[in-house]
C-alpha cells in the first residue's frame, strides 16, 4: 500500500497526473474513478484484480491515465457547441455518470476507447515492458526469391490496448446484470471497438527506385480525433433499451428498431435539460455560451440558448497582421488590435 502511495506521489511530482484535486477527476461516479491515486487506494482496500495491475503493472496505471486524459480532452473537443458541452467540473461530471443517459454513455465509450488508444501507442512505442509492436510483414512480391522484406513494419498492438483495458475497466464492474451495469459494459466495449475497428493500413514499398515490388504493411491507430469522431456518430445514433424479461439483456425500447451492434452506443435513460442550471442533474445552464449567429445547427443562437435570444457583445482580440515576406526566408508580422462581434446566450 505504502508502495503505490509513494509511486503515486512519484507521478505527481512528474506531473504525470494532475494531482490537484479539482482537476484529478475525470468523473467521481461510482463506477469510474480515473484518479489512480484514488483507484489504487481502492483497489488496495478490496483485494480486487486492481490491486494486481497497481502494484504489479504501474506502468499499465499511467497509460490509462493519459488514455482518461485524452479522453476528457476529446470529449470536451467533441461537445464544445453543444447544450452539455462535456464540463467536466465535478458537480456536472459526477451527476452525468450517475445517470443512464446519452451523455453517460458517450463519456464512458470515449474513456475505454482513451485508454486502449493511450495503451496500444505505449507499447508499440517500446514504453511498456511486456509487450512490443505488432509484427505484420506481408511482403507481396512477385519475386519470391527477393530479399528485400527484412524490413518489417512496426504496427501499434491494438489487441494489447484493448485486452488491457478491458482487463482493468471490467475488475471495476458489478458483477449484476441490472440494465445499468448490461450498459455499461456494452458502452466501454463500443468505445475500444471504435479504436480496434479503425485501424489504418500503412505501407511502404521496398524494391529497385521505388518500383513497389515489395511492399511492408502495417496496422497503425487512428488519430484519436477521429475515434472522438466516430464516437460522436454514435452518440447522435445512440438507441434507448430497456431490460428483458429475464433479466439478462436488453433491448430496444422500440421494438421496430434494429438491435444495436457492439460498436453502437446505448443508454436507459432520457437526458435531462441541460438549457438551465439544475444541481440534481449536473447541468450547468447555457446562459453565456457563445453561439453562432448564422448557424442553423446544435452550436446556432436558436438551439444553443434555448430560444431565449443571445446577446451582441464587442471583444478585443490580438491578430496577426501586415505580414511581410523578407527575403530571405522570413515571414515577420505585427498584432493589432481588433474589436471582434461574439453572440452570447442570454
Ligand atoms: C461549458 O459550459 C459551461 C456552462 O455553460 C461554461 O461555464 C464553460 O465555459 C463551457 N466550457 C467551454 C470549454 O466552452
Ligand atoms: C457559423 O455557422 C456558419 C454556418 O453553419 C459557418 O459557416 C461558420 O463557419 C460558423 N462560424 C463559426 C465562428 O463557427
Ligand atoms: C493584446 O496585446 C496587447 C499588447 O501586447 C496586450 O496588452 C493586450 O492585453 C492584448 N489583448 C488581448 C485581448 O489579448
Amino acid at each position: 500500500m505504502e508502495l503505490i502511495q509513494l509511486f503515486v506521489k512519484i507521478l505527481c511530482l512528474i506531473s504525470i497526473i494532475e494531482c490537484r484535486t479539482s482537476e484529478s477527476f475525470w468523473g467521481t461516479g461510482m463506477k469510474l474513478v480515473l484518479d489512480p491515486n484514488k483507484i489504487c487506494r481502492k483497489a488496495g482496500r478490496l483485494k480486487s484484480k486492481q490491486t494486481g495491475i497497481c502494484e504489479k503493472e504501474p506502468e499499465i496505471i499511467r497509460e490509462i491515465t493519459k488514455g482518461a486524459k485524452i479522453a476528457r480532452k476529446e470529449c470536451e473537443y467533441q461537445f464544445r457547441n453543444r447544450q452539455w458541452n462535456c464540463t467536466s467540473t465535478r458537480r456536472s461530471m459526477r451527476k452525468i455518470l450517475l445517470r443512464d443517459t446519452r451523455e453517460t454513455g458517450f463519456v464512458h465509450a470515449i474513456t475505454a476507447a482513451g485508454m486502449t488508444h493511450s495503451l496500444a501507442k505505449a507499447c508499440s512505442q517500446g514504453t511498456l515492458l511486456d509487450c512490443s509492436c505488432l509484427m505484420m510483414s506481408s511482403p507481396q512480391s512477385d519475386n519470391s526469391l527477393s530479399q528485400d522484406f527484412d524490413f518489417r513494419g512496426c504496427g501499434d498492438n491494438v489487441d494489447f490496448g484493448y485486452k488491457k483495458s478491458k482487463e482493468f475497466l471490467e475488475s471495476r464492474l458489478k458483477k449484476g446484470h441490472d440494465v445499468q451495469t448490461l450498459v455499461l459494459r456494452h458502452n466501454y466495449e463500443a468505445g475500444r471497438l471504435a479504436v480496434k475497428m479503425n485501424m489504418k493500413k500503412a505501407c511502404k514499398c521496398h524494391g529497385m527506385s521505388g518500383s513497389c515490388t515489395v511492399q511492408t504493411c502495417w496496422l497503425k491507430l487512428p488519430h484519436f480525433r477521429e475515434v472522438g469522431a466516430i464516437l460522436k456518430d454514435k452518440f447522435d445514433g445512440a438507441s434507448k433499451v430497456i431490460a428483458t424479461n429475464d433479466g439478462r439483456s436488453f433491448t430496444p425500447e422500440i421494438s421496430s428498431i434494429k438491435l444495436p451492434s457492439s460498436e453502437d452506443l446505448v443508454y436507459s435513460e432520457e437526458s435531462p435539460n441541460f438549457c438551465e442550471a439544475d444541481r440534481s442533474t449536473g447541468s450547468l445552464g447555457t446562459h453565456g455560451r457563445e453561439c453562432n449567429i448564422t448557424s442553423k445547427g446544435v452550436d446556432g443562437c436558436d438551439l444553443l440558448c434555448c430560444g431565449r435570444g443571445a446577446r451582441k457583445e464587442q471583444i478585443n482580440v490580438n491578430k496577426t497582421c501586415n505580414c511581410r515576406f523578407n527575403w530571405c526566408c522570413e515571414v515577420t508580422c505585427n498584432v493589432c488590435p481588433q474589436k471582434m462581434t461574439i453572440y452570447s446566450c442570454k
